[in-house]
């Protein structure tokens, strides 16, 4: 194995329909040939308690407040970035992470209309500290994403078309705000140029 120092942490954003778990797997497999200490984790859910706090989050059928929603998120990244991220970096391993701090900015900053200084002073709390070395924003059009959902919804994934277009706008933003850390690819390409795409990025950094 090829022994990071400290490893790298690179979180993966996108709408819903965006096809990141299909090319974080890609990644994953091409990563683990090449010999690298891989762990694939995700946002929410990517310890005990956060797939409890998915659980609710993506299926609760009564009402959640969107303040609610935003602490549950918060509270998922908090425990798992203790439990899970520091711990595997601190490790020298390379930590691929289905969403992270984008993802709120992006769905309760723009798509729930909050306030995003607020929850960019909490995402800070909650990362203890880090952040994503390297952040890959897979960008697509709101129609191609709405086709790859298919019918059967989560309760974020319900959300009208106006929800989603303000998601990607607001991703499209903080890629423009942070040019070093998030790299946009565009993902209404086939599959395998979306990982051409992607692996072009990935060796600059490892
Ligand atoms: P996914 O794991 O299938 O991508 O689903 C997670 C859903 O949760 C997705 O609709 C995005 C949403 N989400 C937020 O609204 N805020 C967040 O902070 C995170 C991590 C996810």
């Amino acid at each position: 194995m090829y022994g990071l120092k400290r490893g790298l942490f690179i979180s993966f954003e996108g709408i819903d329909g965006c096809g990141k778990t299909t090319q974080i797997e890609l990644l994953k497999d091409y990563l683990i040939e090449k010999k690298y200490e891989i762990i694939v984790t995700l946002e929410p859910g990517g310890c005990d308690i956060g797939k409890k706090l998915r659980e609710i989050l993506l299926f609760n059928k009564s009402f959640v407040s969107d303040t609610a929603e935003m602490f549950l998120y918060l509270a998922d990244r908090a425990q798992h970035v203790e439990e899970v991220i520091l711990k595997n970096i601190n490790e020298g391993r390379i930590v691929l992470c289905d969403r992270c701090i984008d993802s709120t900015v992006a769905y309760q900053g723009y798509g729930r209309k909050g306030n995003i200084e607020q929850i960019n002073l909490l995402n800070k709390i909650a990362m203890n500290g880090i952040k994503p070395d390297l952040t890959i924003l897979f960008d697509v059009d709101i129609k191609i994403a709405q086709k790859r959902v298919g019918n059967i919804k989560d309760r974020m994934e319900k959300e009208n078309i106006e929800f989603h277009k303000r998601v990607r706008e607001g991703y499209l933003e903080l890629a423009k705000e942070n040019p070093e850390r998030i790299k946009v690819i565009n993902s209404n390409q086939e599959i395998e140029k979306v990982f051409f795409d992607l692996r072009e990025i990935i060796s600059k950094v490892i």
